[in-house]
């Protein structure tokens, strides 16, 4: 029997199994990250080597310099993750691998490694969506949550509100037309000079400094769960170079503290709205902006207001980690689906 073939027998009988025990991996960006993940809550380790460090001398990633990092890394960050989790690969039931979206050479990292190890211990190789695995963040910190519920998604790829109907059932309600949050986060830190990268320096500053610009956002998409960041980002671009050309001083505390306030009411308001409108009274946010103290206290103030829940991941898995690809792959598993072939590519762009 081929691998594949016989790999389907292994994956049907895995549903039933009373513990699934799952060796995950996450390449898709600038952090390397394997994690063990016990029953899609229990996180047994999770290790991450960060590549801020190397990235931040270039103000950005640099996609073929992830890439290398992510080589160097890989197998010990494997080691460490089985070590941590005081388990050997024997006691492994799958190994889930990010496959998209992200850069398309640092996802082909984990995806080869995945399928080595996976052909290597004979054991099914589920493909988990990224997008999906910062959704799957909450089930970890929250044992209780469960859908249905809408996500406000919300990294630097991606920024989206959906309606989570069940573990493996998406539907979006909006999506942002232009920049992504965290990219609009990046790009305003980014000109006013704060190290890379720049959603948490933005974050940080903003809390010296006061609201004193009003920044339009998206007025033509009031009406819609959709957003633009764009618009905001030129404006605090052109704000900088003006004052720059006058030779006049801003503070970089109060611009931003304006474009912070701007960003999270739009991201609140909208989420909270979108709530209300489809009647769910369970609100979760993901993704690496997820992470911002301001959007977290936007968000808890306005589901107090109206009887809504509100979810947000512990801070190390907002961010990109191995751990919540487990999660979500324990649910793809019990589920039936997401087995992968060694055909398996990466993807730098996955539908939500
Ligand atoms: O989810 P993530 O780690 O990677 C992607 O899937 O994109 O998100 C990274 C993004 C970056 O744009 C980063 O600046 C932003 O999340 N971010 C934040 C904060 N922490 C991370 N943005 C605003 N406030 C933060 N505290
Ligand atoms: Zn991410």
């Amino acid at each position: 029997m081929s691998y594949f073939e016989e790999m389907k027998e292994k994956f049907k009988s895995l549903k039933g199994k009373k513990d699934l025990v799952v060796l995950s991996i996450e390449s898709s960006c600038d952090e390397t990250s394997i994690a063990v993940v016990k029953n899609g809550r229990e996180v047994l380790s999770n290790v991450v080597a960060s590549q801020i460090e190397i990235h931040r001398r270039f103000g950005g990633v640099v996609p073929e310099v992830a890439s290398r990092n992510h080589i160097l890394a890989i197998s010990n960050v494997y080691k460490e993750a089985l070590l941590q989790a005081n388990l050997t690969e024997k006691d492994i039931d799958a190994i889930a691998i990010t496959y998209g979206a992200g850069l398309m050479g640092a996802l082909l990292v984990g995806v080869n490694f995945a399928k080595g190890l996976a052909y290597s211990l004979n054991l099914p190789l589920i493909a988990v969506s990224h997008v999906h695995g910062h959704i799957a963040a909450n089930y970890i910190s929250h044992a209780q949550l469960k859908p249905p519920f809408i996500c406000l998604m919300v990294s630097g790829g991606h920024t989206a509100i959906l309606k989570v109907e069940d573990y493996n059932k998406f539907s979006m309600l909006g999506t942002t037309v232009d920049d992504a949050a965290g990219e609009a986060f990046d790009k305003v830190a980014r000109v006013m000079g704060l190290p890379y990268p720049g959603g948490p320096e933005v974050d940080k500053l903003a809390k010296e400094g006061n609201f004193v610009y009003n920044f339009t956002v998206s007025n033509s998409l009031k009406n819609t769960f959709n957003f633009s960041f764009s618009g905001i980002k030129t404006e605090v671009v052109n704000l900088v170079h003006n004052a720059k050309q006058k030779g006049t001083i801003i503070s970089n505390a109060n611009l931003a503290c304006s474009f912070q306030e701007c960003v999270t009411k739009e991201l609140a308001d909208k989420a909270v709205r979108a709530c209300k409108t489809t009647g769910i009274k369970d609100l979760v946010v993901a993704g690496g902006v997820g992470a911002n103290a301001r959007l977290k206290e936007k968000l808890s103030e306005l589901c107090k207001q109206n009887n809504i829940n509100f979810y947000s991941p512990i801070l190390k898995y907002c961010t990109d980690n191995g751990a919540m690809i487990g999660a979500m792959a324990y649910y793809m598993i019990r589920d039936g689906l997401g087995l992968a072939s060694l055909d398996l590519t990466a993807k730098p762009n996955v539908e939500f």
